[in-house]
């Protein structure tokens, strides 16, 4: 397995909106998934905030996806966000969303952040294992959030 910035795989865009938009998509009011395409083609960075990358099989294959992004939470001035932390079911408990978390976290370093910033209804207590600590919870577009941030 390795973790690859998705400029390097463009094949596998379509790939990472299609997750996201099954996903995330309830939290995006008006997203369409040709609008998150679009949205992630933008994240094809590697020395710029956002950055998405890719988690891959030992034969190339895409099995999970993470992002380093802007205004994640809308109307919150924090920033940067680590977000769309995604990895295939049939893939998960293998340490996959950690080494991409880690990817994320040495990415915003590299780029001269020294928080980090994230917020999930589904898996706090995996970044937590992670180092994370928790802040506030809120409830956000229908969801009950908990956000936490990571010194880096
Ligand atoms: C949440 C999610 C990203 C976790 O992905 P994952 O690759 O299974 O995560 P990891 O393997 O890195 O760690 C998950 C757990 O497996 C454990 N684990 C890690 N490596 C392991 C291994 N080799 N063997 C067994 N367990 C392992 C971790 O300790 C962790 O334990 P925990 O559940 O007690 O925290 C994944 O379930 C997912 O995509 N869910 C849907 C989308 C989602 O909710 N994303 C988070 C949004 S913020």
């Amino acid at each position: 397995m390795k973790i690859s910035p998705l400029v390097e795989r463009p094949d596998l865009v379509a790939q990472v909106a299609a997750w996201g938009f099954a996903e995330w998509g309830h939290l995006n009011p008006g997203e369409t998934l040709e609008r998150r395409v679009v949205r992630i083609e933008g994240k094809m960075n590697v020395d710029r905030v956002p950055v998405a990358f890719v988690a891959l099989d030992d034969g190339g294959d895409i099995v999970g996806t993470a992002s380093l992004i802007f205004d994640d939470l809308e109307g919150d001035p924090r920033n940067p966000w680590l977000a769309s932390v995604f990895v295939l079911p049939t893939h998960r408990k293998k340490g996959i969303a950690s080494a991409l978390v880690r990817a994320v976290e040495e990415t915003a370093r590299r780029l001269g952040y020294s928080r980090l910033y994230l917020f999930t209804s589904t898996a706090p207590d995996l970044y937590a294992g992670l180092g994370w600590r928790p802040l506030e919870r809120r409830d956000y577009r229908g969801e009950h959030i908990q956000v936490m941030d990571r010194t880096l």
